[in-house]
């Protein structure tokens, strides 16, 4: 069988499937990265020790998703007509996610899709990732819902129920296996931030939908919020796409406001679990902030993990709008950190070893 991937989260969230295969006895996967990431792909791929079969480094700066698209069906389709898996395993919404599946599906090769179901119920948020999951939904063979309400969903948009699987989120298997590592944090900004006195906040933002002025006024929500909280330093690893850069650098000037490269995922999830807030437009970091019980503020109108929303206490969705963003993120500046004990709506952290058992029963 073989694995396709090409950004950060794919890599995060594939691993623990990759590792319960290879343990799995008659099951060879084989990784084939379309490298739409570069560098974030292969910090990835480091953080998990693990390597591709096959790179084909198609990250251009400032890509679109068509042109990833495009390359990616085209390579794709020659990679599976070489190697003839007998099942094409693709995770998540990305263009990679959705180049993999086309590609398998008019070669008549079946697809598994890992995080399957998830709904914002509007195509234009995020985007394209909305349209991406769902048409990969429609093309999938096995389905594996992170939750019960993702299950649902595909059932009701008319999956087969015995194609449909409720695994949990893979990602809080990747969790919790980096933070059985007893390693410090590597970067110098991270570690600083990490062990220094005072409240803290960690902050993600990189949707494409949030380019220009949702992205303006996040910032100026960051800037209000470090101006009327004396003790509050702020962390902000950047995403390498220029456009977020470039808005980042111009705007995020206070000298309690720390901007970084992109951590390895241990210094990240360290640096998460020692925030006193996450705020962040991030997919998988909203699944991350119950695992490490830390509350979040999510920079979207609207979320596919309602889950997170919907066990009260554990993130408030809170949209680009600048008042808001900065009262829901001071509600939770207040409040004593770290009381929730709801559990975490998104897995129990053995979601790699299910799949692959259903992967091999189907497979036989
Ligand atoms: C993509 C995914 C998004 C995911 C995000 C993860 C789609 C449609 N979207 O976002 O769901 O949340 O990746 O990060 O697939 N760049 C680098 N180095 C890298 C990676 C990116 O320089 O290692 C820069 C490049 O200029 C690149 C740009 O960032 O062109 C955008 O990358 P891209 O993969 O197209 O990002 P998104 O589509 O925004
Ligand atoms: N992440 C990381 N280092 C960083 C920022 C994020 O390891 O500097 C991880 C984070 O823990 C999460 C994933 O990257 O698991 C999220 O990726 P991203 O936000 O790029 O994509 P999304 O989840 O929105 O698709």
């Amino acid at each position: 069988m073989l694995l396709v991937m090409g950004t950060r989260p794919e890599v995060i969230k594939t691993a623990p499937v990759i590792s319960a295969l290879k343990k799995t006895p008659g099951l060879h996967p084989i990784l084939i990265g379309t490298g739409q990431h570069r560098s974030l792909l292969d910090q990835m791929l480091h953080s998990f020790s693990l390597s591709l079969d096959e790179n084909m480094r198609l990250m251009r700066p400032g890509q679109s998703p068509t042109d990833i698209l495009s390359k990616g069906i085209t390579r794709l389709t020659a990679c599976f007509q070489h190697r003839r898996p007998a099942l094409v395993l693709v995770q998540g919404d990305t263009t990679s996610a959705l180049a993999g599946a086309l590609a398998a599906f008019h070669l008549k090769i079946p697809v598994g899709h890992i995080e399957a179901g998830l709904r914002s119920g509007d195509l234009s948020q995020p985007f394209p990732e909305e349209m991406n999951r769902s048409v990969i939904d429609d093309i999938a063979r096995l389905h594996f819902a992170p939750t019960q309400n993702n299950a649902r969903t595909l059932i009701r948009e008319g999956a087969a129920k015995s194609s449909v699987f409720i695994t949990g989120n893979t990602v809080v298997d990747s969790v919790k296996t980096l933070l059985k590592k007893k390693l410090a944090i590597r970067n110098p900004k991270a570690r600083q931030f990490s062990t220094g006195a005072g409240r803290k906040i960690l902050l993600t933002a990189h949707r494409r939908e949030s380019f220009g002025v949702p992205l303006q006024n996040i910032f100026g929500a960051i800037s209000d919020l470090v101006k009327t909280h004396e003790d509050l330093r702020i962390l902000y690893p950047i995403h390498p796409n220029p456009e977020v850069h470039r808005a980042a650098k111009r705007r995020l000037t206070h000298p309690r406001i720390t901007l970084c490269d992109p951590l390895d995922y241990f210094d990240f999830l360290k640096t998460a679990q020692a925030a006193d807030l996450i705020m962040s437009d991030s997919g998988g970091v909203q699944e991350e902030a119950p695992t490490l019980k830390t509350p979040i503020v999510v920079l979207r109108n609207i979320t596919e993990r309602g889950e997170l929303i919907a066990r009260n206490g554990w993130g408030k969705l809170s949209g680009t709008n600048r008042t808001k963003i900065v009262r829901d993120a001071s509600s939770f500046l207040k409040r004593r950190k770290k009381t929730n004990r709801a559990p975490n709506p998104f897995g129990d952290g053995r979601s790699g070893p299910r799949i692959a058992a259903i992967i091999k029963r189907w497979l036989s």
